[in-house]
């Protein structure tokens, strides 16, 4: 018997592969161009499963002519190129990777609170450029204990942030849609978004893109921020209006930015961003360890052979058309 055929549009680790090709033959796009998605279109007729990638966007359109799709998968938690609904109402589940990165991603984002918050790099390139002695005030760094840290979006990774901070003596403050009933476990407090943006001496997103979190944060966002607040973006990059961040940093309504996440991305090296001379930037590396890489990937290729054998996927996101085994 022939072994299913999934799609994979673009470069994952290899070490996955290899572990899904002993259950399905893989037709990957390993050229260094973007997949065309006519091409992608045209492989997906024949196709049982597709392991999505980022840049790709999945809704009715892609899979209109993909009759034999029985299961998308992908190595991030994120998925906002994803149009869920979409697969729903074709009775397809769609598998993502939480919990595995949850430690790494908190991991990134408080060591850009860490570094941002005392200018590191700032401080490491004085050394590097023997001006050593010459190191201005404006690179003085600022205390974390007896500062509050101010979550948006305090799911997983947000808690897992919230016990690092607390080891580093600061209040840590949330605002979600709904204050969580579980809130006295993590030792945060509520807070509405006005009064967190208020209150917060770091203001750390963590929000998954959506409609409603499109653009959060504009010019009026920034404004009610405190002046010497440090923002850092760990979530998706379009939540943030980018003109509008370095309008403020350029303004002085906040102090300075981290970024693991950029609007664009990649972001330009002559990015007007970069200009202001107040941000830490870094290349999406929230859950770029070995490690985690590894364990997003291995938990796709399984999500995508479940799926195949009509088995319930390990981490389903629309579980009302997840397999019930
Ligand atoms: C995800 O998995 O969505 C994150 O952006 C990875 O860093």
């Amino acid at each position: 018997m022939s072994k299913p055929v999934v799609v994979v549009p673009g470069l994952v680790r290899k070490d996955a592969l290899v572990y899904l090709g002993e259950h399905v033959t893989i037709k990957q796009w390993t050229e260094k161009t973007p997949m065309p998605r006519e091409t992608l279109k045209e492989w997906l007729k024949e196709a049982d499963a597709l392991w999505s990638i980022n840049t790709v966007k999945v809704d009715a359109d892609l899979i209109a002519d993909a009759p034999n799709l029985k299961v998308i998968a992908q190595a991030s938690v994120g998925y906002d190129n994803v149009t869920v609904d979409d697969l729903t109402a074709r009775q397809i589940p769609y598998g993502n990777t939480p919990d595995v990165l949850t430690e790494s991603v908190a991991e990134l984002a408080f060591t850009l609170v860490a570094a941002a918050s005392r200018r590191i790099v700032e401080n490491a390139d004085f050394v590097k450029s023997g001006m050593w002695a010459q190191r201005p005030s404006n690179i003085k760094g600022k205390d974390l204990s007896r500062s509050t840290l101010g979550i948006i979006g305090l799911g997983a990774i947000g808690i897992s942030i919230s016990r690092r901070a607390r080891a580093f003596g600061m209040t840590v403050i949330y605002n979600n849609r709904h204050k969580r009933a579980d809130e006295h476990l993590y030792m945060v407090e509520y807070r509405d978004r006005d009064a967190l943006l208020a209150e917060s001496d770091v203001v750390f997103v963590m929000a998954p893109l959506t409609e409603e979190t499109y653009h959060m944060f504009d010019k009026e966002a920034f404004k009610k921020m405190k002046n010497d607040a440090l923002f850092v973006n760990v979530g998706r990059g379009k939540i943030v209006d980018t003109d509008a961040l370095v309008w403020a940093l350029n303004e002085g309504e906040i102090d300075y930015a981290a970024l693991d996440v950029t609007d664009p991305e990649p972001l330009p090296a002559d990015h007007p961003l970069l200009q202001t001379g107040k941000v830490l930037v870094v290349p999406h590396i929230g859950s770029f360890t070995d490690r985690t890489r590894r364990d997003m990937a291995m938990l796709t290729a399984d999500n995508i052979i479940l799926g195949l054998q009509g088995k319930p996927l390990k981490t389903c996101v629309n579980q009302e058309v997840n397999y019930k085994g």
